[in-house]
């Protein structure tokens, strides 16, 4: 068993609730939205949100049976935000399976992934609790808020860090952060542990979508379960092709963004570019920041007692730097 598995082996009755609520959730009396959702939502999928989500209760003491169910959203959500996502990105391939929007086209992925958003309002209603929903309904459109940042940056080879960051933040950290927040807000918690987590969140998620930048360019799809090397492919210009820019002439820069933007590209350019951004040191580099952010993470939770929940959350948020899918 390779090491990602075993981590996340620990948390496998976890896992057998969470998969039970979401089966049960996914009725509708249109067919094709419980075709897509089962399609999407079960099997494969490493339910780190929900995850997150009950460890943060636990964490908070709170021991309610429903946490399971209310973990459910921060799925949906980001199930949702996948469907999106492969349309966004010309994706054939999700969670080691076509993609939905590859089996139905892109008018069904997007709704769906509407329907899955909707889904997540109505149980996070169930809550009674208004700053749990204003804290779903603004991630919601923060992350929305990000990914069409990201379109807006689409073969946009001048962008910076500092963009990328915003970008990154908003469309991924958003959500893991709101996950961790959320289970204070349930616990009713208080406004310090609120943050606590809620910066937990926000570090983890920030590593996350780091280390997902550095996997596109050094994973298998086999190993990934979705594309690799589509980022440079589809115009999106990461981390690691950002700092690889900053390290090549202003003329060799300008004629791959001249190549690229304008698909003249050929199978040795992109060959050529990946080449340069697996074995220039940008990479480690990002490694290296991501660590930062997990450290950071971690110091978020200081002020909590050891236990079980707080051990957890630690061995997660380091798994974030050492996954491979
Ligand atoms: C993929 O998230 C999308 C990103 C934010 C990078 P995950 O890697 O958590 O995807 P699943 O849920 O395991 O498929
Ligand atoms: C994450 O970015 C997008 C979402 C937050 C949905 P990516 O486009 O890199 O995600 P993957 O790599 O397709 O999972
Ligand atoms: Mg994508
Ligand atoms: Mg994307
Ligand atoms: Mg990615």
């Amino acid at each position: 068993m390779d090491q990602n598995r075993e981590i996340l082996n620990k948390y496998k009755d976890h896992f057998t609730r969470i998969n039970e609520e979401l089966d049960r959730g996914l009725s509708s009396r249109v067919a094709l939205i419980e075709d897509i959702a089962n399609h999407t939502l079960l099997g494969q999928g490493k339910r780190l949100r929900p995850l997150l989500f009950v460890l943060a209760c636990r964490l908070c003491n709170y021991h309610g049976e429903d946490a399971y169910r209310i973990s459910t959203i921060f799925e949906y959500v980001h199930a949702s935000s996948l469907l999106h996502d492969d349309v966004l990105d010309n994706a054939d391939t999700r969670r080691k399976k076509p993609s939905a929007n590859h089996l139905w086209g892109n008018h069904a992925a997007v709704l769906e992934g509407d329907f899955l958003y909707s889904k997540a309002s109505t149980i996070a209603v169930e809550t009674d609790s208004l700053p749990f929903m204003r804290r779903v309904t603004d991630t919601t459109m923060q992350m929305t808020e990000g990914q069409i940042l990201e379109l807006t940056y689409t073969d946009d080879w001048k962008i910076g860090k500092k963009e990328y960051m915003e970008i990154i933040t908003a469309k991924t950290a958003v959500l893991i952060s709101a996950a961790c927040a959320c289970g204070a807000i349930l616990s009713q918690a208080g406004e310090e542990v609120e943050k606590s987590l809620e910066r937990f969140g926000r570090n983890v998620g920030i590593a996350f979508q780091l280390m997902d930048d550095v996997l596109d360019y050094t994973s298998s799809e086999e190993m990934f379960g979705k594309p690799v090397g589509k980022d440079l492919k589809e115009g999106k210009i990461t981390l690691p092709l950002i700092y690889t820019l900053l390290k090549l002439e202003e003329s060799e820069r300008k004629r791959f963004a001249d190549l690229f933007k304008n698909d003249r590209a050929t199978e040795h350019d992109y060959r050529n570019l990946t080449g340069l951004v697996r074995t220039n040191g940008a990479l480690d580099q990002i490694r290296d920041e991501a660590q930062v952010y997990v450290d950071e993470a971690a110091s978020c939770l200081t002020s909590f007692p050891d236990s079980p929940a707080k051990r957890n959350l630690l061995e997660l948020n380091q798994y974030i730097i050492d996954r491979e899918y």
